[in-house]
Protein backbone atom coordinates (compact mmCIF):
# COMPACT_ATOMS: atom_id res chain seq x y z
CA UNK A 1 0.00 0.00 0.00
CA UNK A 2 1.30 3.46 -0.79
CA UNK A 3 2.48 5.48 2.29
CA UNK A 4 0.21 8.35 1.55
CA UNK A 5 -2.74 5.89 1.67
CA UNK A 6 -1.33 4.69 4.86
CA UNK A 7 -0.96 8.55 6.51
CA UNK A 8 -4.36 9.29 4.70
CA UNK A 9 -6.06 6.95 6.69
CA UNK A 10 -4.62 7.65 9.81
CA UNK A 11 -5.01 11.43 9.65
CA UNK A 12 -8.75 10.37 8.82
CA UNK A 13 -8.42 7.69 12.21
CA UNK A 14 -7.72 10.69 14.35
CA UNK A 15 -10.41 12.85 12.95
CA UNK A 16 -13.10 10.25 13.21
CA UNK A 17 -12.07 9.69 17.11
CA UNK A 18 -12.09 13.24 17.71
CA UNK A 19 -15.56 13.63 16.58
CA UNK A 20 -16.92 11.28 18.35
CA UNK A 21 -16.15 12.88 21.67
CA UNK A 22 -19.16 13.39 23.94
CA UNK A 23 -19.13 17.00 26.11
CA UNK A 24 -20.53 17.48 29.02
CA UNK A 25 -21.71 21.26 30.63
CA UNK A 26 -18.54 21.90 28.08
CA UNK A 27 -16.08 19.71 29.40
CA UNK A 28 -15.01 16.09 27.01
CA UNK A 29 -16.25 13.59 29.23
CA UNK A 30 -15.93 10.38 26.63
CA UNK A 31 -16.53 9.28 23.30
CA UNK A 32 -19.67 7.16 21.37
CA UNK A 33 -19.65 3.84 20.94
CA UNK A 34 -19.98 4.16 17.15
CA UNK A 35 -21.42 7.31 14.36
CA UNK A 36 -22.68 5.11 11.97
CA UNK A 37 -25.87 6.90 10.23
CA UNK A 38 -26.92 3.67 8.18
CA UNK A 39 -28.14 1.73 11.28
CA UNK A 40 -29.99 2.96 13.88
CA UNK A 41 -28.25 4.32 16.70
CA UNK A 42 -29.84 2.23 19.75
CA UNK A 43 -27.06 2.74 22.16
CA UNK A 44 -24.47 3.12 20.26
CA UNK A 45 -24.68 6.90 20.42
CA UNK A 46 -23.95 6.15 24.18
CA UNK A 47 -20.49 6.22 26.05
CA UNK A 48 -19.75 2.24 27.13
CA UNK A 49 -17.37 2.17 29.59
CA UNK A 50 -15.30 -0.63 28.56
CA UNK A 51 -15.52 0.79 25.24
CA UNK A 52 -13.79 4.08 26.38
CA UNK A 53 -10.82 1.97 28.05
CA UNK A 54 -9.03 1.95 24.82
CA UNK A 55 -9.82 5.44 23.66
CA UNK A 56 -8.92 6.69 27.07
CA UNK A 57 -5.36 4.73 27.19
CA UNK A 58 -4.98 6.34 23.38
CA UNK A 59 -5.41 10.15 24.79
CA UNK A 60 -3.37 9.46 27.55
CA UNK A 61 -0.22 8.72 25.76
CA UNK A 62 -0.76 11.62 23.71
CA UNK A 63 -0.78 13.43 27.07
CA UNK A 64 -4.54 14.59 26.69
CA UNK A 65 -5.16 13.70 30.32
CA UNK A 66 -8.26 16.24 30.68
CA UNK A 67 -10.91 13.94 29.05
CA UNK A 68 -9.15 10.80 31.00
CA UNK A 69 -9.95 12.69 34.16
CA UNK A 70 -13.14 13.98 33.33
CA UNK A 71 -14.23 10.83 32.48
CA UNK A 72 -12.83 9.11 35.89
CA UNK A 73 -14.41 11.30 37.81
CA UNK A 74 -17.95 11.73 35.88
CA UNK A 75 -18.72 7.69 36.01
CA UNK A 76 -17.22 7.85 39.48
CA UNK A 77 -20.66 10.30 40.33
CA UNK A 78 -23.17 7.83 38.24
CA UNK A 79 -21.57 4.70 40.51
CA UNK A 80 -24.06 2.53 42.08
CA UNK A 81 -25.03 3.32 45.59
CA UNK A 82 -28.56 1.70 45.36
CA UNK A 83 -29.68 0.92 41.40
CA UNK A 84 -33.27 -0.07 41.83
CA UNK A 85 -34.66 -2.97 38.82
CA UNK A 86 -37.70 -4.65 38.92
CA UNK A 87 -37.79 -3.92 42.64
CA UNK A 88 -34.39 -5.45 43.48
CA UNK A 89 -31.35 -3.37 44.48
CA UNK A 90 -28.11 -4.41 42.77
CA UNK A 91 -25.17 -3.89 45.28
CA UNK A 92 -23.75 -0.57 45.48
CA UNK A 93 -20.43 -0.29 43.59
CA UNK A 94 -21.39 -1.43 40.37
CA UNK A 95 -20.07 1.31 37.58
CA UNK A 96 -22.93 1.55 34.35
CA UNK A 97 -22.49 -0.52 31.24
CA UNK A 98 -22.94 3.33 29.49
CA UNK A 99 -24.20 6.31 29.59
CA UNK A 100 -25.56 9.74 27.66
CA UNK A 101 -25.89 13.56 27.93
CA UNK A 102 -29.43 14.36 28.13
CA UNK A 103 -31.23 17.47 28.72
CA UNK A 104 -33.99 17.54 31.74
CA UNK A 105 -35.53 20.91 32.50
CA UNK A 106 -33.25 23.11 30.13
CA UNK A 107 -29.99 21.57 31.75
CA UNK A 108 -27.57 18.47 31.01
CA UNK A 109 -27.46 15.95 33.18
CA UNK A 110 -25.82 12.63 32.67
CA UNK A 111 -28.07 9.40 32.49
CA UNK A 112 -26.96 6.12 32.83
CA UNK A 113 -27.34 2.80 32.11
CA UNK A 114 -26.21 -0.57 34.61
CA UNK A 115 -27.85 -3.00 32.36
CA UNK A 116 -31.64 -2.26 32.85
CA UNK A 117 -32.17 -1.09 29.61
CA UNK A 118 -29.77 -3.28 27.79
CA UNK A 119 -30.50 -6.22 25.73
CA UNK A 120 -31.26 -8.77 27.85
CA UNK A 121 -30.71 -6.41 31.39
CA UNK A 122 -27.29 -7.77 31.47
CA UNK A 123 -25.06 -6.98 34.71
CA UNK A 124 -21.69 -5.22 33.47
CA UNK A 125 -19.29 -6.54 36.02
CA UNK A 126 -16.44 -5.53 34.20
CA UNK A 127 -17.02 -1.41 34.08
CA UNK A 128 -16.10 -1.20 37.69
CA UNK A 129 -12.78 -3.57 37.11
CA UNK A 130 -11.74 -1.64 33.62
CA UNK A 131 -12.44 1.82 35.76
CA UNK A 132 -9.97 0.99 38.30
CA UNK A 133 -7.49 -0.02 35.43
CA UNK A 134 -8.25 3.28 33.69
CA UNK A 135 -7.72 5.50 36.99
CA UNK A 136 -3.91 3.32 37.55
CA UNK A 137 -3.08 4.07 33.98
CA UNK A 138 -3.98 7.84 34.44
CA UNK A 139 -1.85 8.29 37.55
CA UNK A 140 0.74 6.58 35.80
CA UNK A 141 0.80 9.04 32.99
CA UNK A 142 0.31 11.98 35.01
CA UNK A 143 2.24 11.05 38.14
CA UNK A 144 -0.27 12.39 39.93
CA UNK A 145 -1.51 10.37 42.77
CA UNK A 146 -3.81 13.05 44.48
CA UNK A 147 -7.31 12.37 42.25
CA UNK A 148 -6.82 8.97 43.38
CA UNK A 149 -6.60 10.45 47.53
CA UNK A 150 -9.70 12.24 46.85
CA UNK A 151 -12.08 11.02 49.50
CA UNK A 152 -14.62 10.15 46.80
CA UNK A 153 -12.05 8.32 44.75
CA UNK A 154 -10.76 6.20 47.55
CA UNK A 155 -14.51 5.24 48.68
CA UNK A 156 -15.43 4.64 44.97
CA UNK A 157 -12.99 2.03 44.97
CA UNK A 158 -14.04 0.73 48.46
CA UNK A 159 -17.33 0.28 47.34
CA UNK A 160 -16.18 -1.49 44.00
CA UNK A 161 -14.13 -4.02 46.44
CA UNK A 162 -16.60 -4.79 48.56
CA UNK A 163 -18.89 -5.24 45.79
CA UNK A 164 -16.82 -7.54 44.45
CA UNK A 165 -15.06 -9.58 47.40
CA UNK A 166 -18.82 -10.12 48.71
CA UNK A 167 -19.52 -13.61 50.35
CA UNK A 168 -21.60 -15.48 47.48
CA UNK A 169 -22.22 -18.69 46.91
CA UNK A 170 -19.31 -20.13 45.67
CA UNK A 171 -16.25 -22.47 46.35
CA UNK A 172 -13.57 -20.54 44.43
CA UNK A 173 -11.87 -17.64 44.91
CA UNK A 174 -12.66 -16.67 41.24
CA UNK A 175 -15.46 -13.92 40.42
CA UNK A 176 -19.25 -15.79 40.09
CA UNK A 177 -21.40 -14.15 37.41
CA UNK A 178 -24.26 -14.40 35.19
CA UNK A 179 -23.82 -14.84 31.29
CA UNK A 180 -23.09 -11.47 29.08
CA UNK A 181 -21.47 -10.30 32.13
CA UNK A 182 -18.53 -8.21 29.90
CA UNK A 183 -17.25 -7.53 26.20
CA UNK A 184 -19.50 -10.70 25.44
CA UNK A 185 -22.69 -9.26 27.06
CA UNK A 186 -25.06 -11.74 24.89
CA UNK A 187 -25.91 -15.33 25.79
CA UNK A 188 -22.63 -17.48 25.10
CA UNK A 189 -22.12 -19.93 27.73
CA UNK A 190 -19.84 -17.76 30.00
CA UNK A 191 -21.46 -17.44 33.11
CA UNK A 192 -20.00 -18.68 35.75
CA UNK A 193 -15.97 -18.31 36.41
CA UNK A 194 -15.06 -16.95 32.99
CA UNK A 195 -11.34 -16.16 32.55
CA UNK A 196 -11.93 -12.16 31.09
CA UNK A 197 -13.75 -11.72 34.35
CA UNK A 198 -11.02 -13.10 36.52
CA UNK A 199 -8.38 -11.54 34.68
CA UNK A 200 -9.99 -8.33 35.13
CA UNK A 201 -10.62 -9.02 38.51
CA UNK A 202 -6.74 -10.11 39.36
CA UNK A 203 -6.02 -6.41 37.77
CA UNK A 204 -7.89 -4.69 39.26
CA UNK A 205 -7.17 -5.77 42.28
CA UNK A 206 -3.77 -4.94 42.14
CA UNK A 207 -3.92 -1.54 40.88
CA UNK A 208 -6.22 -0.90 44.16
CA UNK A 209 -4.05 -2.38 46.36
CA UNK A 210 -1.68 0.36 44.59
CA UNK A 211 -4.12 3.00 44.55
CA UNK A 212 -5.61 2.71 47.98
CA UNK A 213 -4.40 4.93 51.31
CA UNK A 214 -4.07 2.15 53.87
CA UNK A 215 -7.05 3.35 56.04
CA UNK A 216 -7.39 2.88 59.63
CA UNK A 217 -7.80 -0.82 60.07
CA UNK A 218 -5.94 -2.04 56.62
CA UNK A 219 -8.59 -4.49 56.05
CA UNK A 220 -8.99 -3.59 52.71
CA UNK A 221 -5.52 -4.07 51.87
CA UNK A 222 -5.36 -7.25 53.84
CA UNK A 223 -8.57 -8.50 52.42
CA UNK A 224 -7.07 -7.99 48.90
CA UNK A 225 -3.85 -9.23 49.26
CA UNK A 226 -5.54 -12.88 50.60
CA UNK A 227 -7.33 -12.74 47.53
CA UNK A 228 -5.13 -11.73 45.03
CA UNK A 229 -2.79 -14.90 46.53
CA UNK A 230 -5.54 -17.73 45.89
CA UNK A 231 -6.85 -16.00 42.81
CA UNK A 232 -3.28 -16.50 41.31
CA UNK A 233 -2.67 -19.71 42.43
CA UNK A 234 -6.74 -20.71 41.30
CA UNK A 235 -6.38 -19.33 37.44
CA UNK A 236 -2.56 -20.40 36.81
CA UNK A 237 -2.92 -24.10 38.28
CA UNK A 238 -6.33 -24.90 36.83
CA UNK A 239 -7.50 -22.61 33.56
CA UNK A 240 -3.98 -23.61 31.50
CA UNK A 241 -3.71 -25.93 29.53
CA UNK A 242 -1.01 -27.12 27.00
CA UNK A 243 -0.14 -30.93 25.52
CA UNK A 244 0.86 -32.23 29.27
CA UNK A 245 -2.10 -30.71 30.86
CA UNK A 246 -4.48 -32.30 28.27
CA UNK A 247 -2.44 -35.17 28.70
CA UNK A 248 -3.50 -35.24 32.57
CA UNK A 249 -6.49 -34.11 31.86
CA UNK A 250 -7.22 -36.86 29.35
CA UNK A 251 -6.48 -39.65 32.29
CA UNK A 252 -8.32 -38.61 34.89
CA UNK A 253 -10.29 -40.49 37.16
CA UNK A 254 -14.07 -39.16 37.78
CA UNK A 255 -16.38 -38.85 41.10
CA UNK A 256 -12.83 -38.74 43.51
CA UNK A 257 -13.98 -37.55 47.04
CA UNK A 258 -12.05 -35.68 49.77
CA UNK A 259 -9.41 -33.14 50.14
CA UNK A 260 -6.17 -34.33 48.15
CA UNK A 261 -7.03 -35.61 44.80
CA UNK A 262 -6.10 -34.37 41.22
CA UNK A 263 -9.43 -33.69 39.52
CA UNK A 264 -10.76 -31.42 42.09
CA UNK A 265 -13.73 -30.07 39.86
CA UNK A 266 -14.93 -33.75 38.83
CA UNK A 267 -13.90 -32.76 34.71
CA UNK A 268 -14.67 -35.79 32.25
CA UNK A 269 -12.36 -36.57 29.55
CA UNK A 270 -14.51 -37.09 27.79
CA UNK A 271 -15.43 -33.15 27.83
CA UNK A 272 -12.14 -32.75 25.67
CA UNK A 273 -13.25 -31.46 22.64
CA UNK A 274 -12.13 -33.66 19.43
CA UNK A 275 -10.91 -30.03 17.70
CA UNK A 276 -8.30 -29.54 20.87
CA UNK A 277 -6.13 -32.48 20.28
CA UNK A 278 -4.67 -31.72 16.75
CA UNK A 279 -5.04 -27.72 17.32
CA UNK A 280 -3.35 -27.42 20.27
CA UNK A 281 0.93 -27.15 19.22
CA UNK A 282 3.06 -28.87 21.08
CA UNK A 283 4.92 -25.25 22.01
CA UNK A 284 2.08 -23.80 22.63
CA UNK A 285 -0.66 -23.20 25.22
CA UNK A 286 -3.47 -21.54 26.79
CA UNK A 287 -5.91 -20.35 29.82
CA UNK A 288 -9.10 -21.69 29.24
CA UNK A 289 -11.96 -19.41 28.88
CA UNK A 290 -14.05 -20.93 31.96
CA UNK A 291 -13.81 -23.54 35.26
CA UNK A 292 -16.87 -24.45 37.02
CA UNK A 293 -17.90 -27.84 38.63
CA UNK A 294 -17.34 -30.61 35.93
CA UNK A 295 -16.97 -28.06 33.62
CA UNK A 296 -13.70 -26.91 31.85
CA UNK A 297 -14.83 -24.52 28.41
CA UNK A 298 -11.83 -25.58 26.51
CA UNK A 299 -12.43 -22.56 23.97
CA UNK A 300 -9.80 -19.96 23.35
CA UNK A 301 -10.78 -16.56 24.06
CA UNK A 302 -8.78 -13.65 23.43
CA UNK A 303 -9.38 -10.98 25.43
CA UNK A 304 -8.48 -12.72 28.52
CA UNK A 305 -5.20 -14.59 27.52
CA UNK A 306 -4.21 -11.38 26.08
CA UNK A 307 -4.55 -9.58 29.56
CA UNK A 308 -2.82 -12.28 31.18
CA UNK A 309 0.02 -11.45 29.50
CA UNK A 310 -0.10 -8.09 29.59
CA UNK A 311 -1.12 -7.81 34.14
CA UNK A 312 1.46 -10.71 34.15
CA UNK A 313 -0.92 -13.17 35.51
CA UNK A 314 0.26 -16.03 32.99
CA UNK A 315 4.05 -16.37 33.67
CA UNK A 316 6.82 -15.14 31.40
CA UNK A 317 6.89 -18.89 29.71
CA UNK A 318 3.32 -19.12 29.59
CA UNK A 319 3.13 -15.88 27.77
CA UNK A 320 5.75 -16.89 25.75
CA UNK A 321 3.30 -20.44 24.61
CA UNK A 322 0.20 -18.36 24.44
CA UNK A 323 2.11 -16.34 21.71
CA UNK A 324 3.36 -19.35 20.27
CA UNK A 325 -0.18 -20.27 19.57
CA UNK A 326 -1.21 -17.06 17.81
CA UNK A 327 1.73 -17.65 15.54
CA UNK A 328 1.19 -21.39 14.72
CA UNK A 329 -2.85 -20.96 14.65
CA UNK A 330 -2.63 -17.62 12.87
CA UNK A 331 -5.21 -18.09 10.25
CA UNK A 332 -7.55 -19.13 12.96
CA UNK A 333 -7.26 -16.84 15.20
CA UNK A 334 -5.58 -13.42 13.47
CA UNK A 335 -6.71 -14.49 9.11
CA UNK A 336 -8.01 -11.66 7.93
CA UNK A 337 -8.69 -9.52 10.81
CA UNK A 338 -6.69 -9.52 14.14
CA UNK A 339 -8.41 -11.05 16.16
CA UNK A 340 -10.92 -13.80 16.84
CA UNK A 341 -12.79 -13.03 20.28
CA UNK A 342 -13.49 -16.94 20.69
CA UNK A 343 -12.26 -19.97 18.99
CA UNK A 344 -13.80 -22.02 17.54
CA UNK A 345 -17.26 -21.19 17.39
CA UNK A 346 -20.76 -22.93 18.89
CA UNK A 347 -22.45 -24.50 15.78
CA UNK A 348 -25.41 -26.79 15.18
CA UNK A 349 -27.44 -28.04 18.24
CA UNK A 350 -24.52 -26.53 20.72
CA UNK A 351 -25.41 -23.18 19.06
CA UNK A 352 -29.25 -23.59 19.73
CA UNK A 353 -28.78 -25.25 23.85
CA UNK A 354 -25.76 -22.83 24.72
CA UNK A 355 -26.94 -19.27 22.79
CA UNK A 356 -30.86 -19.97 23.25
CA UNK A 357 -30.57 -20.08 18.87
CA UNK A 358 -29.12 -15.98 18.92
CA UNK A 359 -29.21 -15.20 15.38
CA UNK A 360 -26.89 -12.46 15.87
CA UNK A 361 -24.17 -14.62 17.53
CA UNK A 362 -24.51 -17.50 14.43
CA UNK A 363 -21.39 -19.59 14.31
CA UNK A 364 -18.43 -17.44 13.18
CA UNK A 365 -20.63 -14.16 13.74
CA UNK A 366 -20.54 -11.45 16.16
CA UNK A 367 -19.28 -12.86 19.33
CA UNK A 368 -19.54 -16.79 18.50
CA UNK A 369 -16.37 -16.45 16.68
CA UNK A 370 -16.27 -13.29 15.10
CA UNK A 371 -13.37 -11.32 14.24
CA UNK A 372 -12.65 -8.30 16.39
CA UNK A 373 -10.43 -5.15 15.33
CA UNK A 374 -10.64 -3.58 18.80
CA UNK A 375 -8.54 -6.55 19.89
CA UNK A 376 -5.69 -5.52 17.95
CA UNK A 377 -3.76 -3.18 20.25
CA UNK A 378 -3.92 -6.17 23.34
CA UNK A 379 -2.36 -8.06 20.86
CA UNK A 380 0.30 -5.42 19.91
CA UNK A 381 1.09 -5.26 23.27
CA UNK A 382 1.01 -8.81 24.12
CA UNK A 383 3.34 -9.13 21.85
CA UNK A 384 5.45 -5.91 22.51
CA UNK A 385 5.34 -7.54 26.30
CA UNK A 386 6.65 -11.11 25.06
CA UNK A 387 9.07 -9.43 22.56
CA UNK A 388 7.57 -10.86 19.69
CA UNK A 389 7.86 -7.76 17.49
CA UNK A 390 7.35 -9.40 14.32
CA UNK A 391 4.01 -10.68 15.38
CA UNK A 392 2.65 -6.94 15.98
CA UNK A 393 3.68 -5.72 12.67
CA UNK A 394 2.44 -8.14 11.19
CA UNK A 395 -1.06 -7.75 12.40
CA UNK A 396 -1.07 -3.97 11.90
CA UNK A 397 -0.55 -4.78 8.50
CA UNK A 398 -3.15 -6.77 8.44
CA UNK A 399 -5.37 -4.92 9.83
CA UNK A 400 -4.28 -1.73 8.40
CA UNK A 401 -5.03 -2.98 4.75
CA UNK A 402 -8.87 -3.38 5.46
CA UNK A 403 -9.85 -1.42 8.21
CA UNK A 404 -10.08 2.25 6.60
CA UNK A 405 -11.59 0.80 3.60
CA UNK A 406 -14.04 -1.00 5.45
CA UNK A 407 -15.13 1.74 7.12
CA UNK A 408 -13.78 0.45 10.65
CA UNK A 409 -16.13 -1.99 11.15
CA UNK A 410 -17.32 -3.66 14.62
CA UNK A 411 -16.76 -7.07 13.73
CA UNK A 412 -16.38 -9.08 10.98
CA UNK A 413 -17.63 -12.48 10.13
CA UNK A 414 -16.54 -15.73 8.43
CA UNK A 415 -14.23 -18.76 9.67
CA UNK A 416 -10.81 -15.99 8.83
CA UNK A 417 -12.86 -12.54 9.34
CA UNK A 418 -13.00 -11.93 5.72
CA UNK A 419 -16.86 -10.75 5.92
CA UNK A 420 -17.94 -7.20 7.24
CA UNK A 421 -19.84 -8.20 10.21
CA UNK A 422 -23.35 -8.93 9.21
CA UNK A 423 -24.81 -6.14 11.72
CA UNK A 424 -21.58 -4.73 12.40
CA UNK A 425 -21.66 -0.49 13.51
CA UNK A 426 -19.32 1.11 10.74
CA UNK A 427 -17.13 3.76 12.11
CA UNK A 428 -17.52 1.94 15.69
CA UNK A 429 -14.72 4.54 17.63
CA UNK A 430 -13.06 1.08 19.60
CA UNK A 431 -11.97 -0.41 16.55
CA UNK A 432 -10.46 3.26 15.52
CA UNK A 433 -8.68 4.00 18.62
CA UNK A 434 -7.46 0.15 19.24
CA UNK A 435 -5.65 0.90 15.70
CA UNK A 436 -4.45 4.49 16.30
CA UNK A 437 -3.31 2.56 20.06
CA UNK A 438 -1.44 -0.42 18.34
CA UNK A 439 0.58 1.94 16.03
CA UNK A 440 1.31 4.28 19.06
CA UNK A 441 2.81 0.73 20.72
CA UNK A 442 4.74 -0.31 18.25
CA UNK A 443 6.33 3.65 17.52
CA UNK A 444 6.69 3.85 21.27
CA UNK A 445 6.88 0.57 23.64
CA UNK A 446 7.10 2.34 26.43
CA UNK A 447 2.94 3.09 27.10
CA UNK A 448 2.57 -0.38 27.41
CA UNK A 449 3.72 0.84 30.75
CA UNK A 450 -0.08 1.79 31.19
CA UNK A 451 -1.71 -1.31 31.09
CA UNK A 452 0.92 -3.65 32.04
CA UNK A 453 1.32 -4.57 35.74
CA UNK A 454 4.84 -5.77 37.27
CA UNK A 455 6.49 -5.11 40.67
CA UNK A 456 6.66 -1.53 38.98
CA UNK A 457 8.96 0.88 40.92
CA UNK A 458 7.32 4.24 39.47
CA UNK A 459 4.01 3.34 40.86
CA UNK A 460 5.00 2.99 44.24
CA UNK A 461 7.02 6.04 44.70
CA UNK A 462 4.22 7.58 43.37
CA UNK A 463 1.97 5.78 45.28
CA UNK A 464 4.22 6.67 48.55
C1 LIG B 1 -21.74 -4.58 21.86
C2 LIG B 1 -20.54 -5.34 22.43
C3 LIG B 1 -20.06 -4.67 23.71
C4 LIG B 1 -19.76 -3.20 23.43
C5 LIG B 1 -20.99 -2.50 22.83
C6 LIG B 1 -20.69 -1.07 22.40
O1 LIG B 1 -22.83 -4.69 22.73
O2 LIG B 1 -20.87 -6.66 22.67
O3 LIG B 1 -18.90 -5.34 24.17
O4 LIG B 1 -19.37 -2.57 24.62
O5 LIG B 1 -21.42 -3.22 21.69
O6 LIG B 1 -19.67 -1.04 21.47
Amino acid sequence: MPISVKTDSITEAWRTLENSIIFYRKRPIGTVAARDCQRAALNYDQCFVRDFITSGLLFLTQGKTEIVRNFLIETLALQSHEKQMDFFKPGPGLMPASFKVDIVDGKQVLIADFGEHAIARVPPVDSCLWWIILLRAYVKATKDISLAYQPEFQQGIKLILDFCLVHRFAMYPTMLVPDGAFMIDRRMGVYGNPLEIQVLFYAALVAASELLLPDDSGVHLDTINRRLAALEYHVKEYYWIDINRLNEIYRYQGEEFGKEVANKFNIYPESIPNWLTEWLPETGGYLAGNLGPSQLDFRFFALGNLMAILVSLASEEESQKIMNLVEQRWDDLIGSMPMKICFPALEGLEWKIVTGSDPKNRAWSYHNGGNWPVLLWLLVAAALKTGRVELANKAIDVAQSRLSQDEWPEYYDGKNGRLIGKEARKYQTWTISGFLMAKELVANPAHLNLISFEKDPDMITCVN
